[in-house]
């Protein structure tokens, strides 16, 4: 069942708005399209759930194959409680304790260390044990300045020139480097940077410093449309390219290794809307506001990241293209979802579909001003469920109020 505009009005008058909705079947087209375009049989898929950890899209994926890029112990029981087993983990959280690096080895899962201190913290506490180490791969590219993850401004992953002390930490812990990551950045602008960044990986991933690989993996950031005049990469063509140079690459090292990458946008942004209905419409002397019931802490995207998010309005679609603000229920003024956007004209009661918001929206979501996040619904093939409720208000104050030991109701 497609996400026609008949099914979000039915979905929107049973559960209400604002709520979320996830295609299932766009979730696997976008899997095996992804998939379809590397000819490699060592190739894995590890889902970067922190994109949207919906148990339901997380099912989904692992009975397609796919395995989990995971950042949080939370993650990883998430993963777990999905079905996905251990091996099928890998651990790339920065910046850890040592109490969350013990309970995540602890779970059996694939670390993947970023730092030098780490490695030593690492191999200290587990020596003998298999580890992963990610690089900066030094190929600056990404959608905006925060999710931009290579180059010299970044936090992320040990620098190339390091391999050598890395490899160096390894052997004096008696360390197993298993696989060697990179991430470069989340909206790639430049289908070249897949590329790019690989070669650096190649540079380093050399038998006489790391004899044991088994996978190289490269991390997501493959682009998706937003805006109507952006493209999407050209799979065939990226797939081509880098099943060339991998295979090339695994001729050099001296057997074929596996080949992992970890989309996440590219598997669930389009698969996603944010249903919200217009209560409000206010003429600001020649501006027109459309007032919505959600904002932007159920959807933080283009206030965090200036992203444009389409925006249909499911209601009226034959309207005349009338340019206006569309904002949220929240008392900040940066509470906009899109500001001068030409949308078919925008009447009070108008049901609005906010689009490609499968990914890093409800996922990145609070509840600021005592909203609570709104319910997630599942169309998978010819139906529809509720696959995570919100809260009402009383419920949600009462979650609070219940992790308050001193609370007391006078
Ligand atoms: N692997 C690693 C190590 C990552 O850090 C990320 C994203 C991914 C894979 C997946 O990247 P993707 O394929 O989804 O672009 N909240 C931001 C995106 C943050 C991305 C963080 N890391 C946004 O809404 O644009």
């Amino acid at each position: 069942m497609p996400m026609t505009p008949e099914i979000l009005d039915t979905i929107a008058q049973h559960h209400g708005t604002p709520v979320y909705v996830y295609d299932l079947d766009r979730v696997t087209a976008q899997y095996h399209q992804f998939r379809n375009a590397f000819e490699l049989e060592e190739f894995q898929i590890r889902y970067a759930m922190k994109a949207n950890y919906n148990p339901s899209i997380l099912r989904t994926l692992r009975k397609l194959g796919a395995g989990i890029d995971a950042v949080s112990p939370g993650d990883v029981i998430m993963a777990r409680a999905c079905g996905f087993h251990p091996d099928q983990i890998i651990y790339t959280a920065n910046n850890i304790t040592d109490d969350e690096m013990i309970q995540v080895q602890a779970m059996g899962v694939l670390m993947n260390i970023g730092s030098l201190s780490r490695l030593e913290k690492f191999g200290r506490a587990f020596p003998g044990s298999r580890v992963c180490l990610r690089f900066n791969p030094d190929v600056v590219d990404g959608a905006h300045d925060h999710i931009r993850t290579g180059g010299a401004l970044t936090k992320f992953g040990i620098l190339l020139e390091d391999a050598p002390r890395a490899a160096d930490i390894a052997a004096r812990y008696d360390l197993t480097v298993v696989g060697i990551h990179e991430h470069t950045g989340s909206g790639l602008q430049s289908q070249d940077s897949i590329p790019r960044a690989m070669a650096g990986i190649f540079s380093i991933a050399r038998p006489h410093l790391f004899p044991h690989l088994e996978f190289l993996d490269f991390g997501g950031g493959f682009k998706v449309p937003y805006a109507p005049e952006e493209e999407p990469f050209d799979m065939v063509e990226l797939g081509r390219q880098v099943t060339e140079a991998f295979t090339a690459f695994c001729q050099g090292y001296g057997r074929k290794l596996n080949l992992i990458f970890e989309p996440g946008k590219y598997l669930t942004a389009q698969a996603g809307v944010l249903l919200t209905r217009v209560n409000t419409i206010k003429e600001n002397r020649d501006r027109i506001i459309c007032g919505t019931d959600s904002g932007f802490p159920q959807l933080i995207r283009p206030l965090l990241y200036q992203a444009y998010h389409e925006i249909e309005n499911l209601t009226h679609p034959e309207g005349k293209p009338t340019t206006c603000d569309v904002c949220g229920n929240i008392c900040e003024s940066g509470d906009v979802f899109a500001r001068d956007r030409a949308i078919p004209e925008i009447r009070e009661g108008d049901l609005l579909a906010v689009k490609n918001a499968g990914a890093y929206c409800h996922a990145m979501g609070g509840v600021y001003n005592l909203r609570a996040m709104p319910p997630e619904v599942v169309v998978d093939g010819d139906e529809y469920f509720l696959s995570r409720k919100g809260l009402s208000p009383e419920e949600l104050v009462q979650q609070i109020c219940d992790q308050c030991p001193d609370f007391e109701t006078s």
